[in-house]
């Protein structure tokens, strides 16, 4: 593994270390569960094992009369709050203990809470439900799917993007593929388990919970409870694993709520990492048809990719990401649709990437494909259909590095070395494989506040309501705060992860580092801003000097003449203890309500495909070698190579951390990962760490990242383009590609695995 962190280049930041680390590793950073409270009583969840029907009759003696036992909430308890509302701030419209009705396996029919969590544990799963039971429907094949277009259909999806005439380019095309290519279903499993703990001072009701959306989590409780959210307080200062699982509240949250209230005390309730299969989201299943027609020379001339996601049957959650595919190369007409089957299952969810892990898979299998078919270099094939501008708006790309990607990637990968010829590089007994592939990120930002206080001392105090979810945003805020304000970053101190905090969007899409750090810079500024006025007023140490430019550098304002006053005697000529600034950011193309928005939970996204100038996406290309065993077709990946271009890299440490993660996962999709589903029961069937697979140290040798120096003022004031997500996407379609590189045999449905190089 390559770590070093290299030395920064233009527009990239220092690799400085964490703030928050030495907290992680001595174990002082507390997790949500962690909030060690007087008089706490532990939940357990009682879920169902059907997957539709109506639960009859619910038999709660055995479990009542376990020691210890305090509580059972169910059926009936939740009757005076609001069901949740499916969104970005809720998982799903179904209030599992509002009604009998069963709408997937796992779902929530009780929490018994007890004195301990053995006694709630036992309780839970001595509840005893009998059901009135119907044939579920598993997914896609299953009898009983319900297809519909998810344009105009669901909420979260506007449209399928069109450009000329397919059929007819399609028609007409010299070289053509026409393949069907899949993804499994994919759960959530992250270190820190699922867990809410609650408690009520008077009519205050506090949450600790791991969330990326503490603002739009408080308003949504708030509803669901039926309070004013100004009494609703969301905590939760680190978050052990997040990528989507917990960007929208579950059911779970009011019921705990509920049971505090009822009790007087205390409830905390730690899903099992088997419970949270069917209680929490997921990356649901997916299939894709993609027809790309070219000329001999390889300009791809027709371009489709339609795409069916399975759902849930109350709620048409949709990652539809043929808005990024439709607009990634520069093909001459496009066609697109998106289908969403609903079956008997909880509703899916975010997942790192969530519309480009699958559909990117699916277009970047496809590209190599045709490659093949031209007999072309997969890496020219893209720089010929590299687009002046997106095909289906005709706008520009805010700026587009990917050519720059590849060609970066590929020379220290040692692209050239690779003989195209199937099967030709071998080792022994290992067949040698190359492949490799796009990623690509739409980057988007949303408003944002920020307070940020200087004092005499010189110590800064930044606040802002977002979440670290592991990508190091404190240690990026605070960065952006030292750098305009002239100030080492131990000097300063970042609090986030709570809703008493200035409102920050959901720590979702990639855009918590661009949305944050415009926010600091601007609350940055207005400090400056007053800070030299006050220096340059009349008998002001810098008196004479306020036409001229300025910087604040180790405490000092320094204007370009050279003239310099210290921070701590402007403040004491101000007669102030410190300087304190609220600053609320709203992105170019914000409407008027932006900033209501922002703190009604439900904020604005702006950029990526929807503004007017340009379309504003984070690029990167992806090489991989793979070495598959001759007999045993045991699938190795001993190297990978990213190159990623994203804009203003605020930290090159914690940049390069994100996109080697989101490669590692990649691996993972690729070779890895999967939810087996019982067909019969629509039950997940993998349900922990040891059946469900992901990649571990052994699996992970030679990996590099390359960041690409890249400037673009157009998506924020920041300069920065998110990369959280980007990392993930393309690997697996370039570890296919190589796949058949090694082998002649192309896997279009993931995982790859040995048995389906065996035949
Ligand atoms: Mo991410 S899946 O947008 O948390």
């Amino acid at each position: 593994m390559d770590a070093a962190a290299p030395r920064p280049k233009e527009n990239q930041g220092e690799p400085l270390p964490r703030v928050d680390a030495r907290l992680k590793v001595t174990g002082q950073a507390h997790y949500p569960a962690d909030l060690p409270a007087a008089s706490i009583a532990y939940g357990a969840l009682a879920t169902s094992s059907i997957a539709r029907g109506k639960v009859t009759k619910l038999r709660l003696d055995d479990a009542r009369a376990v020691p210890g036992v305090l509580d059972i909430v169910t059926y009936g308890d939740m009757d005076k709050i609001d069901k949740p509302k499916f969104g970005n701030s809720s998982a799903t419209s179904i209030g599992p203990l509002h009604d009998r009705t069963i709408f997937h396996d796992g779902q929530i029919i009780a929490l018994a809470v007890a004195e301990t969590f053995e006694a709630a544990e036992e309780a839970a799963q001595l509840i005893r439900a009998e059901y009135e039971e119907d044939k579920p429907t598993a997914s896609f094949d299953s009898p009983g799917t319900k297809t519909v277009a998810a344009a105009g259909k669901s909420p979260m999806f506007k449209e399928d993007v069109k450009a000329g005439d397919f059929d007819a380019a399609f028609a007409a095309a010299a070289v053509k593929i026409d393949q069907r290519y899949s993804t499994p279903t994919q759960h959530h499993n992250p270190i820190e388990l699922f867990s809410t703990t609650a408690y009520w001072q008077g009519d205050q009701l506090v949450v600790h919970e791991p969330s990326q959306n503490v603002t739009g989590w408080k308003v949504e409780l708030a509803r669901q409870l039926k309070m004013d959210p100004a009494n609703v307080r969301i905590v939760s200062p680190f978050i052990g694993g997040a990528f989507g699982s917990k960007g929208p509240m579950t059911p779970r949250t009011a019921i705990v709520a509920v049971a505090a209230k009822r009790l007087g005390r205390p409830v905390r309730c730690v899903t099992s990492r088997m419970q949270a299969f069917g209680t929490q989201t997921y990356r649901a299943e997916t299939r894709h048809r993609i027809r790309i027609g070219a000329g001999k020379d390889g300009r791809i001339t027709a371009f489709a990719h339609e795409g069916w996601e399975v759902t849930s049957r109350p709620d048409l959650y949709v990652v539809g990401g043929t808005s990024a595919t439709g607009r990634m190369y520069g093909y001459g007409s496009v066609l697109t649709h998106v289908s969403l089957v609903q079956a008997d299952r909880n509703t899916p969810g975010y997942m790192r990437s969530p519309p480009e892990t699958p559909y990117v898979y699916a277009l970047e299998n496809a590209m190599d494909e045709m490659a093949v078919a031209l007999g072309m270099d997969p890496v020219e094939f893209r720089r010929i259909n590299e687009p002046k501008t997106e095909p289906i708006g005709k706008k520009p790309f805010s700026s587009r590095s990917l050519i720059q990607c590849y060609d970066q990637a590929a020379e220290a990968f040692g692209w050239a070395r690779r003989d195209p010829k199937i099967g030709a590089m071998r080792d022994g007994e290992w067949l040698i494989g190359m492949g490799c592939a796009t990623a690509i990120y739409p980057t988007a930002v949303a408003p944002c506040a920020a307070r940020v206080r200087l004092t005499v001392d010189g110590d800064v105090r930044l606040q802002c309501g977002s979440h670290e979810i592991g990508t190091g945003v404190r240690t990026v805020a605070g960065q952006m705060a030292s750098e305009r304000l002239g100030v080492a970053i131990d000097k300063i101190s970042v609090e986030m992860g709570d809703s008493s905090l200035p409102p920050a969007p959901v720590s979702g899409g990639s855009i918590s580092t661009a949305s944050v750090c415009s926010a600091v810079l601007k609350a940055c500024d207005a400090i400056r801003t007053k800070l030299f006025a006050a220096a340059t007023a009349e008998g002001g140490p810098l008196a004479g000097s306020h036409n001229e430019e300025f910087d604040l550098a180790d405490g000092k304002i320094v204007a370009k003449s050279g003239a310099s006053a210290k921070v701590e005697n402007v403040l004491k000529a101000m007669q102030v203890g410190a300087i304190e600034e609220y600053a609320e950011f709203a992105p170019k193309g914000a409407t008027p309500e932006a900033l209501k928005k922002l703190y009604a939970g439900t904020p604005e996204f702006h950029g990526g495909e929807q503004d007017e100038d340009s379309v504003k996406y984070a690029f990167g290309a992806e090489f991989v070698e793979v070495r598959i065993n001759r007999y045993t077709r045991e699938i190795r990946v001993p190297r990978i190579v990213g190159a990623f271009a994203a804009g203003r890299i605020m930290n090159t440490r914690t940049a390069r951390s994100q996109l080697m993660g989101g490669m590692i996962w990649g691996i993972g999709q690729a070779l890895h990962e999967a939810t087996e589903v019982d067909r019969r029961y629509a039950r997940y069937v993998n349900r922990d760490l040891q059946d469900y697979l992901v990649p571990v140290n052994a699996d992970i040798k030679d990996l590099q990242v390359i960041l690409v120096p890249e400037i673009d003022h157009a998506v924020n004031p920041a300069g920065v383009k998110g990369l959280g997500e980007l990392g993930n996407v393309g690997t697996a379609a370039a570890v296919a590609s190589a796949v058949f590189h090694a082998t002649g045999k192309r896997i279009r449905d993931l995982p790859i695995r040995i048995e389906q190089l065996l035949v």
